[in-house]
């Protein structure tokens, strides 16, 4: 039996309770190096998420979750106003981190709401809460996922061709993944998927990351460069397509890595069922439509220079960096939730799902 580590047997996001510390993988190093980050400073924290060596919507929310924590432990204030307006100082900090993902304001508001709600406690009593809620956002992650990962398992069957860009991975949220989720609890169960991982330029999420940890848990999987995913669509090798989401408007329109919609257009034209999947943290009842979203513009050396040895574009050329796109609601077949699959018209869809969230009290 092989007792090597892989890259599954890492936390992606965790708290270090001795150290006091965030604890990340530095997904900027992956596959080569699995350098692991403490970080304890809210500059550094601010950094990791923005430089994307903590990345991917549910994993930024639980990497915030813990950063407030940890900030709220350093606060010295006399009394609670003190202390709520220092907080909401370092809260604003880190949701400045980056504009698409929902997960990490999200998780920012509900750290927010257990300080509001305990105005009348005294402050370690404070900090203590929002040590549990911290606590809880990440291990309600693993749970949430799974849930997706069944949903997402009825929809495919043993043997079949799924398709994924960017990285809904593991490495995106604590344990499962959100569209790796049904790929996970398939290969436990046999179902031998073959994979193809979109590389997705300009950062090699695809490349880097999913195609490194599907492969590493035993999952047949091939990397094709972003625009050949039509071409194994056509082919008929694409039974479905599985991918995540930063932000899902009320209307169903979903904000995800840029090259998304692509692929959304692509798998429209051959018939293949295109899902995305979502924790019920990334649907934005506040955001309308997909107009609505703030997409994320990166540096154009990520474009130009990233990874080639010599830069690939002229000095001083124009240069667009999209970090995502958003996918048409009409063009998703389906939106998988840990509550169920939401379908088109979504609004009416997501009712039932919030519904049945709101019934639950929670995931057990
Ligand atoms: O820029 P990134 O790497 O953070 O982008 C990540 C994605 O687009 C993921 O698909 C999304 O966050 C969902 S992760 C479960």
């Amino acid at each position: 039996m092989n007792e090597e580590k892989t890259i599954m047997d890492y936390d992606t996001v965790a708290l270090d309770e001795e150290k006091n510390a965030l604890v990340i993988i530095d997904q900027t190093q992956l596959p080569y190096h699995t350098e692991i980050l403490y970080l304890t400073t809210q500059k550094e924290i601010w950094n990791a998420i923005y430089l994307l060596q903590v990345r991917g919507a549910p994993a930024i929310g639980v990497a915030a979750a813990i950063g407030i924590y940890l900030a709220a432990r350093e606060i010295k204030a006399d009394n609670y106003d003190e202390f709520y307006a220092e907080f909401k100082k370092a809260k604003d900090y880190l949701d400045s981190a980056r504009p698409t993902a929902v997960n990490l304001s999200w998780a920012l508001r509900r750290m927010e709401d257990i300080v509001t709600k305990n105005s009348d406690k005294i402050i370690p009593e404070i900090v203590e809460a929002l040590h549990k809620e911290a606590v809880e956002i990440r291990e309600e992650d693993i749970r949430v996922c799974k849930a997706i990962g069944e949903y997402g398992l009825t929809l495919v069957k043993p043997g079949d061709g799924l398709l994924t860009h960017c990285n809904a991975g593991k490495l995106a949220t604590v344990k499962y993944g959100t569209a790796t989720a049904p790929m996970y609890l398939g290969q436990e169960r046999g179902y031998n998927f073959h994979v193809f991982s979109d590389e997705t330029r300009p950062l090699l999420q695809g490349a880097r990351l999913t195609s490194f940890e599907l492969s590493q848990s035993g999952i047949d999987v091939t990397v094709i460069c972003d625009n050949m995913s039509a071409t194994v669509m056509r082919n008929g090798w694409v039974n479905a397509v599985f991918v995540g989401c930063d932000r899902v408007a009320a209307n169903g329109d979903a904000a995800n890595k840029i090259g998304t919609s692509m692929v959304a257009l692509a798998a429209k034209r051959y018939n293949v069922p295109f899902y995305v999947c979502a924790p019920t943290s990334t649907i934005d009842m506040n955001t309308k439509t997909g107009k609505d979203i703030k997409i994320e513009e990166r540096p154009a050396h990520e474009v130009t220079e990233m990874w080639y040895k010599k830069r690939m574009a002229p000095e001083g050329v124009k240069v667009f960096n999209p970090a995502f796109d958003v996918t048409d609601c009409d063009l998703i077949t389906g939106i998988v939730t840990e509550y169920g699959i939401a379908t088109y018209p979504y609004e009416e869809s997501f009712k039932e799902i919030f519904k049945k969230k709101a019934e639950a009290g929670g995931l057990k």
